[in-house]
């Protein structure tokens, strides 16, 4: 029988240290044509809860609880074969094409229009729009800005007024293809030849219209064979005319040599994802000096995400007679383990808020996503929601303060020995404060001690754990797994001490007034 220890960490929170503002635009997600996301996710005519555009409003009433900003959109390797022009316009003339990333058939049902629709109807403030740059070019990128953002005037824009937006979308975010380092990738290129293209793009879509805020793409993973050069290289040519350079992630436990999957890794994925920001943030660095610029590109983690990639849910179709409809795709059922993991991922990124300006975790609604649904039927909310919701209504406005953090360590044979505890302390928009931690540890729990400054007279935690790592939330049994009250918390408000006991593979919000 394991013999369960304690670990301990202490974590120091000092207001004259501050890592950064968090960006609201930390808090996106993203929306692909891909499986249903769009199709029986966010948009189902005919579902008992849809509105006459065909958005689900059970769905809509999630993404507000959850608290989504930027929404990324519509892909993905999705976008590198998608025409924009098929998706406006009369719906009964829109074309239904093949879609050669996810082996499935387009109807072209929902688009930009509808996209713009659906976003104010969340209240979610802002559409990231990507261009294709792998199955076309400048010309393309620049129409659909001019269609977009012109006010009025000319052939697209007033192709937009006549189909029904008066006023410009003012899409401020735009990405320059996705993944385009990507073998997979549809019209995949070498970073020479995406840096160049990137950059004329750049520069014309700034000649349209200066005030856009453009993503170059940088690496899918930090696995990847050209990762860093691939930067250097896209960064050198385009540095001056954009703004955000992209991260990709996706974690999942690896298989051991006997067929067992290494949690104690996977409960670690934060520790790769902070060094692939720390990696990028130097190669920005070093461009920006190499080319003795004022100018500062930030990250744009525009993919994050636990994905258990290569499992018979991310399997695509085959055969060309066989192009579904929206089909099950990546639909993965997210554990109580895998939410943690999600927290962990989320802590990092505010951990690091000086340089990472933007995320998006990937994807919103059944794509795996932290809302799921049935077609015809009810939504519910993954594990994974709660970490993000939570986050979300406590830092959004906040400052991320520096994390003066020790902690015991666990062992991980991927890397190595690595901090039991990680946690990061924001000063929320009220002036209240909030800790994030995760125990990473598979069978230890943890006496956490916070030293907090001021006056301090309430602290409220919620603790997500599950005895069974893999328990899930699932159609028939919505809300197995779901944040509790963490009773164990205890404050001393003479010396600002508060302590409390995190169970081992645990996620937990403090909120301190
Ligand atoms: O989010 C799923 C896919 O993952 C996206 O389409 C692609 O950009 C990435 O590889």
């Amino acid at each position: 029988m394991d013999q369960q220890n304690h670990l301990s960490a202490r974590l120091v929170v000092d207001d004259d240290f501050e890592v950064g503002a968090v960006q609201d635009r930390l808090f996106g997600s993203f929306v692909e044509h891909l499986g249903r996301c769009v199709y029986t996710g966010i948009y189902e005519p005919g579902h008992p809860t849809a509105d006459e555009s065909g958005f689900r409003q059970d769905v809509i009433d999630l993404v507000r609880e959850l608290g989504v900003t930027t929404v990324r959109y519509p892909g993905g390797n999705f976008v590198s074969g998608y025409r924009w022009e098929d998706g406006i316009g009369p719906k009964d003339e829109r074309p239904h094409r093949l879609d050669l990333a996810w082996h499935s058939t387009e109807t072209n049902e929902f688009g930009l229009h509808e996209m713009a629709a659906w976003l104010a109807a969340t209240g979610s403030n802002e559409l990231m729009e990507a261009v294709n740059l792998g199955t076309r070019g400048l010309e393309e990128a620049l129409d659909l800005l001019e269609y977009a953002n012109v006010p009025e005037g000319t052939e697209l824009s007033e192709q937009r007024r006549a189909n029904g937006a008066e006023k410009p979308f003012g899409i401020r975010m735009w990405c320059l293809g996705n993944e385009m380092d990507g073998p997979w990738q549809l019209g995949h290129k070498s970073a020479e030849d995406y840096g160049k293209l990137a950059a004329s793009v750049a520069a014309g879509m700034r000649q349209i219209d200066p005030t856009v805020e453009l993503v170059v793409c940088g690496s899918s993973s930090h696995d990847m064979p050209t990762f860093g050069a691939w930067e250097q290289t896209v960064l050198e040519k385009t540095y001056e005319n954009v703004d955000f350079i992209s991260c990709h992630a996706y974690y999942q436990p690896q298989r051991n040599d006997d067929g067992t999957r290494d949690m104690a890794s996977f409960l670690a994925s934060g520790v790769d994802m902070d060094g692939f920001i720390k990696d990028v943030a130097a190669i920005i660095d070093a461009t920006k000096a190499r080319l003795k610029s004022e100018h500062d590109v930030f990250i744009s983690f525009d993919e994050w995400n636990v994905w258990y990639q290569g499992e018979e849910p991310s399997k695509v179709p085959e055969g060309i007679d066989n192009w579904p409809v929206a089909p099950h795709l990546l639909e993965d059922v997210y554990s109580a383990a895998d939410a943690v993991v999600f927290g962990d991922l989320l802590i990092t990124l505010l951990k690091n808020a000086d340089r990472v300006h933007a995320a998006c975790f990937a994807q919103l609604v059944n794509v795996i996503a932290p809302i799921m649904t049935e077609p015809g039927g009810p939504a519910w909310r993954q594990t994974t929601f709660y970490p993000f919701s939570a986050t979300a209504r406590l830092a959004k406005g906040g400052t991320a303060l520096e994390p003066k953090l020790a902690s015991d360590p666990v062992c991980t044979s991927r890397y190595g020995e690595v901090d039991g505890i990680n946690a990061v302390a924001i000063r929320c928009a009220d002036g209240t404060l909030a800790v994030f931690a995760t125990n990473r540890s598979l069978k230890d729990s943890c006496e956490f001690e916070i030293k907090v400054p001021g006056t301090v007279c309430a602290v409220e935690a919620n603790t997500l754990h599950d005895d069974d790592l893999f328990a899930a939330n699932t159609l028939q049994d919505q809300e197995r797994v779901v944040p509790h009250t963490n009773d164990t918390a205890t404050l001393d408000a003479a010396s600002g001490t508060i302590r409390i006991t995190l169970p081992p593979v645990s996620w937990t919000a403090l909120h301190v007034r």
